[in-house]
């Protein structure tokens, strides 16, 4: 049976709430408890793990095992992957992503299966016209081909071993520049393929990324 790892140990700087990012009040509840929700309605998924700040193991909602996050994200998701015993496959899943439904979890992890991949991830395409800089950081070196490049988000699922490896073989300096899982399997020659998501399933990082996650919650709740 499966498993979620839902990482909510980040301190929410960016935010600057003054509370760790996934405690914060969103649509009436922690914003912890929206990712939460959602794969509880996925019933491939047994257990879910959630990593929190160390002091805030409390936070841990129903029916979840909490464990102490680390340092870097990377680090949290390490910890929750060894307090989850043998499930297989893991699904890994950022709190700061209120807005994941049980169908992308779901999506995820019947990708996983299908295809024989070592990872399957959601990722929305890109609209914006993304150019690269050279050297000195603003000067155009080239503009990206569009029809190519996805923005990727959580929830990403794993075939156990592959991620066990991958973490395995990673140093804590090498974590800490990870911004997401399946690089540590694309580094390493695995397969990973793309779930495709939409745009709406934003990252919560800034306020405003916090109003725009409020409207959409309340008009889904109505
Ligand atoms: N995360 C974590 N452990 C860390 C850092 C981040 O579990 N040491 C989690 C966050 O809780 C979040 C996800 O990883 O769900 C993505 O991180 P990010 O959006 O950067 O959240 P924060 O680190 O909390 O925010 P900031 O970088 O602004 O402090
Ligand atoms: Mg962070």
């Amino acid at each position: 049976m499966a498993v979620a790892l839902i990482v909510a140990a980040g301190s929410g700087e960016r935010l600057g709430s003054g509370r760790p990012k996934a405690l914060v009040p969103l649509a009436g509840r922690p914003m912890l408890e929206w990712s939460v929700a959602a794969v509880r309605a996925v019933e491939a998924i047994e257990r879910i793990i959630v990593a929190l700040p160390p002091g805030e193991l409390d936070a841990a909602p129903p029916e979840t095992e909490a464990v102490e996050g680390g340092d870097v994200r990377s680090q949290s998701v390490r910890a929750a992957l060894r307090a989850s015993g043998g499930g297989d496959p893991v699904v890994v899943h950022d709190a700061a992503q209120p807005l994941a439904q049980p169908k992308l979890f779901e999506r995820a992890l019947d990708e996983l299966l299908r295809s024989g991949a070592d990872a399957a991830i959601a990722a929305a395409r890109v609209s914006d016209t993304i150019k690269e800089v050279g050297e000195d950081g603003l000067t155009v070196a080239r503009t990206l081909e569009r029809r190519r490049l996805w923005a990727v988000q959580t929830p990403q699922a794993f075939r156990r071993e592959a991620l066990e490896r991958a973490f395995a073989t990673a140093s804590d300096d090498l974590l800490a520049t990870a911004t997401d899982d399946a690089w540590l399997i694309e580094r390493l020659g695995g397969t990973v393929r793309i779930v495709e998501s939409r745009p709406e399933n934003i990252k919560v990082t800034t306020p405003a990324d916090l109003h725009v996650a409020e409207m959409l919650l309340e008009e889904r709740v109505r």
